[in-house]
């Protein structure tokens, strides 16, 4: 195997026996044993993040590239930021998997949550600096106006690793490492989905993730691109935002349902929107199955809905960032190149695997 481990290319051994047993997954990017084992935040098999190498790219970046010394990831003090409030299983799930390894790794970790107010996150990432954060992981809300915040961070030589979101700015410089999904790839699957569900025609309405965000931009374009591009016959009636909320997403569906009472298909862009308007479907007297929805984020609570037959289908985001997000720190701290665009695979759930996938939900 000639290609380079976006994370560490010093574990080429090691990542060419994972890829034979296509495990390429946490354990595996440590050199573990146990590669197949359940990611610490509990719940089913095979659910570890999983790099996607073809799409990470191969730029990488050093301590010494980025101007820092190399240090010792147990003897730091990390800094975790969270942008959304933690009553949707995707940040919950996220904010525990950083939580987990680091006590796994017994290194000393100080929290923060913006609850989606992104002057709070600027804030909260500040106060981790100063309470002494050398070290710092954020899930930003957007992808602009960190200057503030990459200027302290650089004048202390403090890394940064964006997860999730990426930070608009320069690989190496302002930041060590961005680790993600591929969320126009997520919209073209959840298209191709909502297509095949439909049988090719019919009319649909987009429930929008938040505004001023690129998962809501890149989600949408990928969506309409695949819709374009396959299913003429496939038409966008109805666009509104629901903020990524299960409330938000419910209310937006009140609304459709009156505007458009028989619309075919709901494309609602996280699982908890999708979940508020089952909510408002079953509301208005419609079955299961009347209307097609397919949601992102592969929480417990869609994937059952895909069992139930409210759901069709769900495209995986996977929030359990903790295990590569620590092992990039770990690397780069220890002077090793370390890939400045790690992408990972989602798998995606529907009618033919959700009862038996339902244990990788989270
Ligand atoms: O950025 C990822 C998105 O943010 C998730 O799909 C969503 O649930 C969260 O709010």
């Amino acid at each position: 195997m000639n290609e380079q481990h976006p994370i560490r290319p010093s574990l080429l051994t090691t990542v060419a026996v994972c890829a034979a047993l296509t495990l390429v997954a946490t354990g595996c990017a440590r050199g573990e044993d146990d590669a197949a084992a359940p990611a610490s935040d509990g719940g089913g098999e095979g659910q570890a993040q999983v790099l996607d190498e073809a799409a990470s790219g191969d730029e990488t970046c050093s301590a010494a590239d980025h101007g820092i010394e190399g240090f010792d990831l147990t003897d730091k003090k990390v800094g975790f930021s969270q942008s959304e409030a933690e009553s949707n299983p995707f940040r919950i799930t996220e904010t525990q998997s950083i939580k987990d390894e680091a006590e796994e790794r017994g290194v000393d970790l100080i929290t923060s949550n913006a609850q989606s107010d992104f002057a709070q996150q600027i804030s909260d990432v500040q106060d981790l600096m100063s309470q002494g954060a050398e070290v710092l992981i954020i899930a930003p809300l957007n992808s602009d106006g960190w200057k503030p915040v990459l200027d302290a961070a650089e004048a202390d030589s403090v890394p940064i690793i964006t997860v999730d979101r990426p930070i608009n700015g320069t690989a190496c410089a302002d930041f060590v490492t961005f680790i993600g999904s591929d969320f126009v790839e997520q919209g073209r699957r959840a298209a191709d989905q909502m297509i095949d569900t439909l049988g090719g025609e019919g009319e649909i309405a987009i429930l929008l993730g938040a505004p001023g965000n690129n998962v809501t931009t890149d989600r949408t374009d990928g969506f309409v691109e695949r819709i374009e591009a396959e299913a003429p016959d496939v038409e966008i009636v109805f666009e509104q935002s629901g903020d990524f909320t299960r409330e938000g997403g419910q209310s937006v569906t009140e609304q459709l349902i009156q505007s458009e009472p028989d619309i075919d298909g709901i494309y609602a862009q996280n699982d908890e929107m999708g979940i508020g308007a089952v909510t408002a479907l079953n509301g208005a007297g419609k079955e299961p199955g009347d209307v097609a929805i397919v949601t992102v984020d592969g929480t417990e609570a869609a994937v059952e809905h895909i069992v139930d037959g409210w759901i069709s289908a769900v495209v995986e985001s996977n929030p359990r960032f903790g295990p590569l997000a620590f092992e990039a720190a770990e690397a780069f701290g220890a002077g090793e190149e370390v890939g400045t665009n790690l992408i990972i695979t989602d798998r995606e759930y529907d009618a033919a695997n959700a009862e038996e996938e339902l244990s990788n939900a989270y």
